[in-house]
């Protein structure tokens, strides 16, 4: 038989097109794309793709899986975190090893591998967090060897000890620049920021406020502040940079001039900055909504989809740090106390669809373009990932476009007790997904294997 298996008769769909054609898949990897593969005889296994999308595997190219932060760890696993992905269309994630102490990047590197290693079912890498850069620093170039070009940066969290400041953004964009690399930085101005929090941390405002004090702290400025200063840095190092979970206009705003300009700098949203807005703050369990940067307002939405859209927002992932109910009481009326993050992945492709696609802010094309094809680019994945083309991974997601389902935790894959977008109803979640030719969804159902996910090395990033 000339294949392993066949998915015919769908509608493939890339970042820039669509066609008619069937996939042949033989071993890991996908053989052949075309009409008329699937002939009586050419695989033991035909999945009749008709009237469906087939697109490539979802990347999700920010996730925290048993993350320690806030005082806890987050609640999604490396089982639970990746069985949530498979179901929801994505096969590939990167999550960020942060060295905690005296700990180096490599110490760093072989915790998240001993983590991920035996549980991951979808494939996986890592950006490599410097918390240290006098530690850190010059540990960058054999971290890049080893195939972890892309590094991390914190401008916040001084409590978490991850915090740089400008001089270890300056040295590292340097760094990045020398080594193929690139930068990631999360963007929040820590000295206004803290001095906001100082106001209104006390017990009065508190209780008149509760969790609306969240997003009362950090107004827009605090973010727009940070992505223009490390812009500026990347400017005059020349070091890529990459600003990650991009939640406000303004943001976008300095990002699309800075490009206007001839600044490569790259901008990630993520899925609950294009759909949830800070109202969610009021409600009586809204402090199980905060997540860091927090949702912002309806017209940050709307300037996030145009960003999606005119090319300043390149990638959609989810910063999926999962927090359950009980982890979410440590806060105790103390906005300052919540531990921050959400549930997404499972949820990730089927928002951009439905909110993205059937809302009609983006097209199909670039639905795929932004969760699938540009991740796998920006991080040195392509074209082994976010492509289906002869040679690439077999990693394919079908997905019926007429097929809703309501959001409900008690139902799905993730851990966490309770989900941001309980009740909605949404198209897109992936009724068969395959990840290196292995089927791990199966009519919506995750079958996946624990232990089947690899670690993926990458050569150099920051390519789109
Ligand atoms: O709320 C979030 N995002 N938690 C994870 C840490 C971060 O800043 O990405
Ligand atoms: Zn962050
Ligand atoms: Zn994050």
């Amino acid at each position: 038989m000339a294949y392993d298996l066949i998915i015919a008769n769908g509608t493939l769909v890339s970042a820039q097109g669509q066609e008619q054609a069937d996939v042949g898949i033989r071993g890991e990897r996908i053989a052949a794309i075309g009409k008329g593969l699937a002939k009586p005889g050419e695989a033991p296994k035909i999945v009749d793709a008709t009237g469906k999308y087939v697109i490539p595997g979802g990347l999700d190219v920010h996730v925290h899986l048993e993350l320690p932060f806030c005082g806890t760890v987050s609640s999604d696993d490396w089982l639970t975190g990746t069985r949530a992905a498979a179901r929801g269309g994505v096969t590939t994630v990167i999550d960020f090893a942060i060295p905690y102490g005296q700990q180096s990047l490599d110490d760093a590197y072989h915790i998240w591998l001993e983590r991920a290693k035996p549980k991951a079912c979808i494939d996986y890498a890592f950006h490599m967090a410097i918390t240290n850069w006098d530690r850190h620093g010059h540990e960058m170039e054999a971290m890049v060897k080893r195939g972890c070009p892309t590094f991390k940066e914190f401008m916040i969290y001084q409590a978490e000890g991850w915090q740089s400041d400008d001089r270890a953004l300056f040295n590292a964009l340097e760094k990045v620049k020398k080594l193929n690399g690139m930068l990631l930085v999360h963007a929040e101005s820590a000295r206004v920021l803290d001095e906001l929090i100082a106001r209104y941390h006390t017990p009065e405002l508190m209780k008149q406020h509760g969790a609306t004090l969240h997003a009362i702290t950090r107004p827009n400025f605090i973010e727009a502040e940070a992505i223009q200063r490390a812009i500026y840095w990347s400017q005059v190092t020349g070091g890529q940079l990459y600003i990650v979970h991009m939640s406000t206009g303004e943001g976008a705003d300095i990002v699309k001039a800075a490009r206007a300009r001839g600044i490569n700098v790259y901008a990630e949203t993520c899925a609950q900055y294009l759909v949830v807005d800070d109202s969610v703050f009021a409600q009586p369990d809204g402090h199980l909504f905060a997540c860091c940067p927090q949702v912002k307002k309806p017209k940050d939405i709307e300037r996030l989809w145009t960003g999606v859209n005119d090319g300043e927002v390149c990638v959609i992932s989810t910063d999926t740090c999962t927090f359950t109910r009980a982890q979410k009481a440590r806060w105790e009326g103390d906005f300052t106390k919540i531990p921050m993050g959400l549930p997404g992945l499972e949820t990730l492709l089927p928002l951009v669809y439905t909110k993205g696609v059937l809302g009609k802010r983006i097209t199909l094309n670039q639905f795929v373009e932004k969760c699938c094809t540009n991740p796998a680019k920006i991080m040195g994945l392509y074209p082994r990932k976010g492509v289906l083309k002869a040679g690439s991974d077999a990693d394919v997601v079908v997905i019926d476009p007429t097929q809703e389902m309501v959001v409900d935790h008690a139902t799905m894959e993730t851990g966490a007790d309770w989900n941001p977008y309980q009740g909605m109803s949404l198209a897109g979640f992936a009724e068969h997904t395959f990840c290196r030719g292995k089927q791990i969804v199966e009519n919506y159902k995750c079958i996946g294997e624990k232990g089947w996910g690899q670690w993926l090395p990458r050569e150099r990033a920051g390519t789109l």
